[in-house]
């Protein structure tokens, strides 16, 4: 490195997933770990298997792997510390051969290449982390065999109320920040977020923190530092993700939004055995999304008044959009569900059949639901690919 090359700001993770592993670590957690992975690719076990786990971290998520069977693993991260915390949970299962812990980044294609292929590569929340995301999904999607799966967890913006950039700069400060500062951190983001500046919501928040560990036994206080501290980190859209894959010759499979992260289940190629339960609905294997995310009021102004206007969602997320395009002399012409009609806010509720045999021409269709995500794959199975998600809108208001 030369002398004028700053040293880049990077968050501990490892130091915090060996804090993790000294004071919350126990038997219901592992099972909790297991329980998601297996459930999540729709399997009870991963015999026969041979995993990648890039990204580590606390090495909870390798064990669970090797106590559900798998035929080999390997583990890896970037961070001395992420390899240590994974190598005391190898030592826990008393070192097994078929289970290899390594140093080393996903951003490097002659390791990548080293390691091989597999029918498993499982990234829970890593390949943002890295510096250089698609270039980390890349990678990671060329270890997978054909047939093989790729599961994967991203952040994604449309299910932030705040923009990417205010994420970028608290995780920036907070990291660049001295330990009493970074408590001040955690304090503000637990009295915003979750109390709302609410004392009465303390009982709630109470409840949340012990019922943490069911969230693939992690722990509330370490994932408030791993994600004010998550430096670096970019954000995606499951309207990128999902194209960029399905590039590169990745089928999806199955996702599912929330708490910030979406995940989601690809297969190499389009067969693959035995998971055909996942593929509710058929998505056209090239999408060209053009979403436009909505989240702040003025945002509405980028529709069209002279074009008709549906808002998909006929909740509070819905009156909400409706509300905010009165007021913006916007009017709405009908709300759309997925399946079920009738009246919401004085207008008609259409299904989404209902709509579609209505061969509405210039429809501009705003999504005000948290399931973004399905009724966002719904549209494109119906050959719309040009929506507005007003999601990340509605999420702050609700
Ligand atoms: C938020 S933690 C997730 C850990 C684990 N996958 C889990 O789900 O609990 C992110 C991990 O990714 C690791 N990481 C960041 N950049 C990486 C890279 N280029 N290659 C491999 N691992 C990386 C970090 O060191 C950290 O341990």
């Amino acid at each position: 490195m030369s002398n004028n090359v700053k040293k880049e700001l990077r968050f501990e993770f490892g130091a915090n997933w060996q804090s993790y592993l000294d004071h919350n670590l126990s038997p219901e957690r592992i099972d909790q770990a297991r329980q998601h992975l297996l459930s999540f690719i729709g399997r009870e076990d991963l015999r026969g298997l041979r995993i990648l786990d890039i990204g580590s971290g606390s090495g909870i998520h390798s064990m669970a792997a090797f106590q559900a069977g798998a035929a080999e693993i390997v583990s890896f991260d970037y961070d001395a510390e992420s390899v240590m915390a994974t190598e005391r949970m190898h030592a826990m299962c008393q070192s097994p051969e078929n289970w290899l812990v390594m140093q080393g980044s996903v951003l490097d294609p002659e390791f990548m290449k080293s390691l091989g292929q597999f029918d498993l590569v499982y990234a829970w929340g890593v390949l943002h982390h890295t510096g250089a995301v698609w270039s980390a999904i890349d990678l990671a999607s060329t270890c997978v065999k054909t047939g093989g799966l790729m599961y994967i967890a991203l952040y994604d913006s449309d299910w932030s109320a705040e923009s990417p950039e205010f994420w970028y700069d608290i995780k920036q400060r907070y990291t660049a920040s001295s330990a009493i500062v970074r408590r001040m951190y955690e304090a503000w983001y637990v009295a915003r977020f979750f109390l709302q500046y609410n004392p009465f919501r303390l009982a709630y928040l109470l409840k949340y923190v012990r019922e943490y560990k069911k969230k693939r036994g992690m722990d509330f206080y370490h994932d408030v530092k791993d994600w004010l501290g998550g430096w670096p980190m970019e954000y995606t859209r499951i309207y990128e993700v999902v194209p960029f894959l399905q590039g590169k010759g990745m089928r999806l499979l199955h996702t599912k939004t929330g708490d910030l992260i979406t995940e989601y289940l690809f297969s190499s190629r389009q067969k693959c055995d035995g998971l055909s339960i996942f593929l509710e609905m058929d998505i056209p294997m090239k999408i060209n999304w053009e979403v436009i995310s909505i989240r702040e009021h003025n945002d509405f102004s980028i529709l069209d008044s002279t074009k008709p206007v549906f808002i998909y969602g006929a909740g509070k997320g819905g009156s909400l959009v409706k509300y905010a395009l009165d007021k913006m002399h916007i009017k709405t012409d009908a709300f759309i569900t997925t399946s079920q009609s009738g009246m919401h806010d004085g207008l008609t509720v259409l299904s989404l059949d209902q709509f579609m045999v209505k061969n509405i021409v210039n429809a501009q269709i705003i999504i005000a639901s948290t399931s973004f995500d399905s009724i966002s794959f719904g549209l494109v199975s119906r050959g719309i690919i040009k929506f507005f998600n007003a999601y990340p809108y509605v999420l702050s208001r609700l």
